[in-house]
């Protein structure tokens, strides 16, 4: 994706990883995390379960991970589910940004280990040790178009033969809104250049590689459309404080990046993001579709082919969020 910024060094900066990383950003993730639990209903599905299960009776501690995590909601989340399934589980969190991860006493009480790690870095994850379930949730904003085959095998690469990947994201070029007319405001701040949020279409690309490089893929689809008013209007603050975080960050690495969005000064874009939080306040939903895929992992891989050789794969249309959102809005 091209950056047209006077400071490029700023402009990679800010392309890392544009949401929030401070205690903010950690009690959206909380509200983000109960919202995805409302609209999944089932954390570890049965065929994980299954899968602990069998490593469990041969007297092993399955080993599980969870990569990006932030402050670990999913895992405070499954080991309150496999505690119900009387599994005795190793659970390990990574992120690259350790501020996010929950107080040492909440984690110890629970015996989850968190570890600064950087998915797009192949060499930390040589001295990992493997696990049967490696897991992810919302890390597209994360991962650049050229960069998700290469996340992806560093996951592979800690996953045991016959162990499961489970991956749930956000597909961000679906999301639509109650009322496209009646929020104007929301509309005008997704209008924006937005080119350098750091994704491309999640859905297809996600598919393709769980379908290439995993056995059994499933892919189960969720949308908060479908939860109760309570729900949506968690949706709808959750939304608000998403969009703020965009707006900070954007303001944050200066006027570079306001230009880049096609405005004239931060103060502009200040001003939509208060009417945009008045329109999230008064009713306006923007709601998340989401996919889960799982698959499990070879235990031989087919002779002549590196796992971590994608060059045969079927390429895929990368349109970009802010192109499929355009089209979206015409
Ligand atoms: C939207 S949050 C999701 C957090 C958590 N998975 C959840 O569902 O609540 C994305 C997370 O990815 C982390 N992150 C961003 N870039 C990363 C990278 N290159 N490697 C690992 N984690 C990263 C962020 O710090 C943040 O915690």
């Amino acid at each position: 994706m091209s950056l047209e910024f006077s400071n490029a060094e700023e402009a990679k900066d800010y392309a890392e990883y544009t949401l929030g990383v401070d205690d903010d950003a950690v009690k959206r993730l909380v509200l983000q995390s109960g919202i995805t639990r409302e609209m999944m209903k089932v954390l570890l599905p049965e065929k994980v379960i299954a899968h602990l299960r069998a490593i469990s009776a041969k007297g092993e501690r399955p080993r599980i991970t969870d990569i990006g995590t932030g402050p670990g909601n999913w895992l405070f989340d499954v080991r309150a589910q496999l505690k119900e399934e009387g599994i005795n589980a190793i659970l390990d969190g990574y992120d690259l940004y350790p501020a996010m991860f929950p107080p040492e006493e909440k984690s110890k009480l629970e015996d989850i280990s968190f570890s600064e790690l950087n998915i797009h870095t192949k060499e930390a994850f040589v001295p990992l040790e493997k696990y049967d379930l490696v897991h992810i949730r919302y890390l597209s904003a994360a991962i650049g178009p050229e960069q998700w085959d290469g996340a992806f095998d560093n996951c592979m690469s800690i996953l045991k033969p016959g162990g499961i990947f489970m991956w749930e994201e956000l597909l961000l070029e679906k999301m639509s809104l109650n009322d496209p007319v009646k929020w104007s405001n929301v509309l005008a701040v997704f209008k924006l250049n937005w080119s350098i949020l750091r994704r491309n279409d999640v859905d297809p690309k996600l598919s393709s590689l769980f379908s290439t490089k995993l056995e059994e893929m499933t892919k189960e689809e969720f949308t908060t459309q479908s939860l109760p008013e309570k729900g949506q209007r968690m949706q709808a603050a959750n939304m608000s404080m998403a969009t703020k975080e965009l707006v900070d960050r954007a303001i944050e690495h200066g006027e570079a990046v306001v230009k880049h969005l096609g405005l004239e000064s931060a103060e502009q874009l200040q001003g939509m993001l208060k009417l945009a939080q008045q329109d999230f306040k008064e009713g306006c939903v923007l709601h998340m579709p989401v996919n889960r895929w799982t698959g499990v992992k070879p235990l031989v891989i087919a002779a002549g082919r590196d796992p971590g050789d994608t060059s045969g794969d079927p390429e895929n249309v990368q349109t970009g969020w802010a192109e499929a959102f355009r089209k979206w809005l015409c």
